[in-house]
């Protein structure tokens, strides 16, 4: 075993950064994972925020009942991109069959941590990569565990002590000018919601930062003018390089995020001539707290 290998009870693995992901060695996961094996994947997931698995040769199957170990799953809304008499799998594609896109396209281009506008965002997501391009196309994804402890001591004392206000009709018309605005049911089910800006991991004890670049309308008890140059401040912090890993992806790799410690982004490809197909599930998540 080199250096940068560790066992952590019978699990195999290599650190990715010194500061988030491992990638896990000799899991087939088409094989169900004993009671105590999953239970240390668990908590590598809950201490490193992203977990890797290459060279896996995943059924829809598989992937949910690998998937629903971590808690119930999100269906969601768009199911017209969710696999075929699979519901809870959740397509991202930029492949066109017949005319029509198999799966959601585009991604989100800017950081973000899934479903934070919601009470209970979700706990993270299992990503399979079936087809990618050689060149783009990767995962960005921030350490927030790494942000909150590196932040100025002033800073991080103050964000300890906000809430932050989610507004996705909001940012939905400011940022996305160019899509059919929201129905009315749709901002009916998603309205405000007030998050606290420094969160308590459930499972590690350790407290993460916890905003975005995106869906954040204001600080509570503060203006939109007082909020977002902070706000600036705080995402420009969290996107230095010391805090982010870039997975370049491979057909066969499974990445496992943890939404209550980081935050990932989309990077372009070449969506005209390139093929990209993915397979997610997502995992319901808890509403955040902070301890005292
Ligand atoms: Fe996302």
């Amino acid at each position: 075993m080199s250096a940068s290998e560790r066992a952590h009870e019978g699990l195999q693995y290599t650190e990715l950064t010194n500061f988030m992901g491992a990638e896990i060695h000799g899991i087939d996961l088409n094989v169900p994972l004993s009671e105590g094996a999953f239970a240390d994947l668990r908590r590598l997931l809950a201490d490193h925020s992203l977990l890797l698995l290459r060279n896996q040769d995943m059924s829809p199957d598989s992937q949910i009942s690998f998937s629903r170990r971590f808690g119930e799953l999100e269906e969601h809304v768009l199911q017209n991109f969710c696999l075929d008499g699979h519901p809870e799998i959740f397509v991202v594609s930029n492949i066109i069959e017949n005319g029509e896109h198999i799966g959601a396209y585009g991604g989100s281009k800017e950081y973000h941590s899934d479903l934070a506008y919601i009470e209970a965002p979700s706990l993270g997501s299992v990503f399979y990569c079936l087809e990618c391009t050689e060149v783009g196309g990767e995962t960005s994804f921030i350490s927030m565990y790494a942000v909150h402890d590196a932040l100025p001591e002033e800073r991080r004392t103050w964000l300890t002590q906000q809430k932050a206000v989610f507004d996705y009709p909001w940012n939905h018309e400011i940022r996305n000018a160019h899509r059919p605005p929201l129905t009315a049911a749709q901002i009916a089910n998603t309205p405000p919601v007030s998050h606290p800006c420094v969160r308590t991991h459930p499972e590690t004890g350790r407290r993460a930062a916890f905003y975005s670049p995106i869906w954040i309308r204001n600080f509570e008890g503060m203006s939109e003018e007082e909020s977002q140059p902070i706000l600036d401040e705080l995402c420009e912090f969290a996107m230095r390089p010391e805090f982010t890993y870039t997975h370049k992806w491979q057909p066969g790799d499974v990445l496992i995020w943890d939404n209550r410690s980081s935050m990932h982004k989309a990077n372009p490809f070449d969506e005209k001539n390139g093929r990209r197909l993915m397979h997610r599930t997502t995992i319901c998540g808890d509403r955040p707290y902070l301890d005292g």
